[in-house]
């Protein structure tokens, strides 16, 4: 095993690349954002320099699709591929009936576009975004940059009938100014600490005027491909609700991975 990688790289490269392998010629494929996904399509990139693959790729920011056309991936838009066979991405959290938290990289709603519009979305993840239930990560929402306090008000005031253990609401800052998004948006982090009805929170969440989309995928991933730092891989699909393990054992080669980074 190449011991370049930390283990929490080995997991999330052993999870990327395990989850490649769903990945067929032709397909259309949501590329997610993150430093998981990172590895999926620096995965994809190989294949395709060294096995023929042929995929035409939707990145879901433009960090992922700067990775994208790097490893030779072809890049189209959303509107030009309609739909999608595959995403696979990463997540915040992820909890029993694969619902998931995401946004840490503030990516959420390219991501969470993207991964409706696709037929199966695979989940790639550490075995430290299981959660029995959501929450203990900051809830990402992406608010216009208009009146966002008003918003974020309007936020903290649904949140005193929501079944949560913690309502403090804080503006995404990147250094002084705050978080500006692909889409020109801000994020607010919601620390909620425990989220008892996530499919209800969501839904009152993206009622709130300013509010674009929340965090929250639920019902929206298939299968969670969890790496493990020696190497292990699980996957769990909820359609067969089969757990699947295997080992990935690493050869020098895949060293040429140890400076991805999100
Ligand atoms: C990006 O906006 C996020 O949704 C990421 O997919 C998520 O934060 C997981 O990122 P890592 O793979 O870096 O943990």
């Amino acid at each position: 095993m190449n011991t370049d990688l930390s283990p929490i790289d080995r997991a999330k490269f052993v999870a990327a690349k395990r989850a490649a392998q769903y990945v067929r010629s032709g397909m259309k494929v949501g590329l997610g954002t993150g430093s998981t996904a990172a590895w999926l399509v620096q995965c994809l990139g190989e294949m395709i320099r060294d096995e023929g693959l042929q995929i035409k790729g939707v990145p879901t920011s433009s960090r992922t699709a700067q990775l994208a056309k790097d490893v030779g991936i072809e890049v189209i838009s959303l509107d030009e591929a309609k739909s999608l066979d595959l995403t696979i991405d990463g997540a915040d959290e992820y909890d029993a009936e694969l619902n998931l938290i995401k946004g840490g990289g503030g990516a959420l709603l390219q991501e969470k576009i993207v991964a409706t519009a696709s037929e199966r979305m695979v989940v790639i993840a550490d075995a430290s975004k299981k959660v029995e239930t959501l929450g203990a990560f900051p809830l990402p929402i992406e608010v216009i940059p208009f009146g966002w306090q008003t918003s974020k008000a309007l936020v903290e005031e649904a949140l005193i009938g929501m079944d949560v253990l913690g309502r403090t609401t804080s503006l995404r800052m990147n250094g002084d100014a705050p978080y500006v998004t692909d889409e020109g948006n801000h994020i607010l982090d919601l620390h909620l600490n425990r989220i008892g009805d996530a499919r209800q929170l969501s839904i009152v969440l993206n009622q709130i005027p300013g509010i674009v989309e929340n965090g929250l995928f639920i019902d929206i991933c298939d299968t969670v491909v969890i790496g493990f730092g020696d190497g292990k891989v699980q996957v769990h699909d909820m359609n067969t609700d089969e757990v699947e393990e295997s080992r990935f054992d690493f050869v020098e080669k895949d060293n040429i991975f140890a400076d991805v980074e999100d």
